[in-house]
């Protein structure tokens, strides 16, 4: 595929784990960690096209009302994930960064998200973004305070404030907005998931459960968004 179609951003909603671990007979844990080696090879192989940054959704703000073994079966994962990354940083060029509101995570996780960020800041390669205790109203929330008390400090006043302003307090600053987001599972819409970087991105929705999703499929999903013609509210 051409450079210039291919998305810089991929913004993913990894959902069907669920459906998939029932269809199967087994428990919903097992089909989280199914789908946490589907994470392993689609950003291995976002890697290798040349794409520059993926942000997955791997916990949201509403997922801790889930059965509590469910929740620890995902942080569990979690943990997994981050401490074998941190053990391949030195080898591997991929940077990590974690968005959402770490504070309410527990204590070793954020200690190893913060080891994780730290070991991989100046990393070349692709730019993992995952998104944990994440939800876009709270994210958006968290900003705005973040905002005020710089204004504050800053003397500005509120009509200094723009959408360049505004950004760099989110847990997304200096990260360009996604150019494309899939979801799986057949569900169609964002569910509180980067209200403000999708403005204008263009969305994929496929009936796949996301243990199902194969690197194939993402092809599929980076072929559709090529022949898409983004306008970015512009006539043509
Ligand atoms: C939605 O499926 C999926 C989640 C709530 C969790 C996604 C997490 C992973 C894929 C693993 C951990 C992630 C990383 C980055 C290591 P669902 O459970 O809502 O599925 P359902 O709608 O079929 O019930």
């Amino acid at each position: 595929m051409e450079k210039t179609k291919l998305p810089r951003h991929v913004a993913i909603i990894m959902d069907g784990n669920g459906r998939w671990a029932k269809e199967k007979g087994l428990s919903r844990n097992e089909g989280h960690k199914k789908g946490t080696d589907v994470v392993k090879k689609i950003t291995q192989h976002a890697e290798s096209l040349g794409i520059e940054y993926v942000t997955l959704y791997a916990f949201s703000t509403e997922n801790w009302k889930r059965p509590q073994d469910e929740v620890e079966g995902l942080m569990n994962l979690l943990r997994q994930y981050l401490k074998q990354h941190i053990k391949e940083a030195k080898r591997k060029n991929a940077c990590f960064h974690v968005i959402g509101d770490r504070h309410g995570l527990p204590e070793d996780i954020r200690g190893q998200i913060e080891q994780l960020e730290t070991l991989t800041k100046d990393k070349t390669g692709i730019c993992i973004n995952i998104a944990i205790n994440y939800g876009g109203r709270d994210e958006l929330i968290r900003a705005s305070r973040k905002m005020i008390m710089a204004l504050q400090q800053k003397g500005l006043k509120a009509e200094d404030v723009d959408e360049t302003y505004f950004e760099q307090f989110l847990d997304t600053a200096g990260i360009p907005d996604p150019d494309l987001m899939i979801r799986t599972s057949g569900e169609m819409r964002t569910s509180n998931y980067l209200p403000w970087q999708l403005a204008y991105s263009e969305f994929y929705f496929t009936n796949c459960l996301w243990p199902d999703f194969t690197v194939k499929a993402f092809d599929l999903a980076l072929l559709e968004y090529s022949n898409r013609k983004r306008r970015f509210g512009q006539s043509e």
